[in-house]
């Protein structure tokens, strides 16, 4: 059995996960009798701190049905991280599906937005408008929400801090917007952070919760806000086709991913940063002679949660397929990039083994840039 390095979406439910589907009480969803639905979308709503929650079936359509809810009137605009999963990853589907404009402002490294180009980015009458006493320029869509993403994937799975949520937060509240977190990773970021899932989001108005990524749940997201975004939630649910009937049969393993799968998320990061370590150490002369870099190593700042980004100097695809004959599955990020995606299946003899691997697969690759500094 290959080991899978690709993602956390790989993880598979547990014994517990699928005896507790074996298990469920179950109704039909649409009319609001499945009981395990029920539940699961009390106690996450109660886990994050707000009113109400609402089982989706993937982290895409928990951030369009977020959208959606914030954003009913047409011309509206939401400012996302240039970065960001919604921008690259989600076909547009803000655009496409829901005709709502989205402005990209460049994620810094760390996975966050500078709060100054946030604050030029947001288009309302309130505030700034106010202040020089005109309204919204008639060429100017209405920003209606501020996306973040926690943690954040393409910046290297990176936990941004709850003071600069709360920053976020503050601003938004100011110019009148919202705050939309796409938490498919909040539960990593809390548990890097030391911090509880309700604190770390106590500033966003809406958050989308992914229980199938290293939370191991076989499919499904949960929204949570308040209760009146939440009806508008549900409306687009439907809309978009994902309201399901006997979903308790999904909520079961959900509420095992929500209580009790967080506190495995620790051992996940140390084998990340095990990786990452070892990977410097043991591949010492790649990263000496440039064959290999970390972000770790490159970028510094930023909380580093369950992935990590290794960068080559060579194609990322024939490494991978090197990996892959010797048992270890990865997945180029870009043509020079593999990631490395740490969860509850991998044990860290996994990670000691692919080191040594990854290791003596690069010896046979020269990189090209070695030779020109002797010229
Ligand atoms: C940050 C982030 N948001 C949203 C999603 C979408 O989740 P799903 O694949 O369940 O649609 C992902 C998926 O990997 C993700 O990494």
């Amino acid at each position: 059995m290959p080991i899978d390095f690709r993602s956390d979406t790989v993880t598979r439910p547990t014994a517990e996960m699928r005896r507790a589907m074996a298990e469920a009480a179950v109704g039909d969803d649409v009319w609001g009798d499945d009981p395990t639905v029920l539940r699961l979308q009390r106690e996450a709503a109660a886990v994050f701190g707000k009113e109400a929650g609402l089982f989706v079936p993937s982290g895409t359509m928990g951030n369009l049905c977020s959208l959606m809810a914030h954003c009913h009137a047409r011309g509206s605009e939401i400012i996302v991280g240039s970065e960001s999963h919604i921008c690259h990853y989600e076909q547009g589907g803000c655009s496409s599906i829901a005709g709502i404009h989205s402005r990209q402002v460049p994620n810094e490294p760390d996975g966050t937005i500078p709060l100054p180009a946030l604050e030029r980015a947001v288009r309302t009458n309130r505030a700034s408008c106010e202040e020089h006493s005109h309204p919204l320029d008639d060429h100017f869509p209405v920003t209606r929400v501020i996306c973040l993403e926690n943690t954040h994937n393409r910046c290297g799975a990176r936990a941004l801090p709850a003071e600069y949520l709360d920053a976020v937060g503050s601003l938004a509240r100011e110019r009148g917007v919202k705050v939309h977190l796409d938490g498919a990773r909040v539960m990593n970021a809390a548990v890097a952070l030391g911090v509880s899932p309700k604190r770390l989001v106590q500033a966003c108005d809406s958050v989308s919760v992914c229980l199938s990524k290293g939370l191991g749940a076989p499919a499904g997201s949960v929204v949570v806000g308040e209760a009146s975004f939440i009806t508008k939630a549900r409306r687009a649910r439907k809309a978009l086709g994902g309201s399901m009937r006997q979903s308790g049969v999904l909520a079961a393993p959900g509420l095992l991913a929500l209580h009790k799968m967080p506190e495995k998320l620790v051992q996940d990061h140390k084998n990340a940063q095990l990786l990452a370590d070892m990977l410097l150490k043991v591949g010492e002369k790649h990263v000496k002679s440039g064959l290999l870099r970390l972000d770790q190593e490159v970028d510094g700042g930023g909380l580093s949660t369950n992935m990590v980004y290794v960068r080559l100097s060579v194609a990322a695809n024939p490494v991978i397929s090197e990996l892959g004959r010797e048992g270890f599955l990865t997945a180029a990020e870009d043509d020079f990039t593999i990631r490395f995606v740490l969860h509850h299946e991998i044990k860290e003899g996994d990670v000691r083994c692919l080191v040594g691997k990854m290791v003596n697969i690069l010896d046979k690759f020269e990189n090209p840039a070695a030779g020109k500094n002797k010229e």
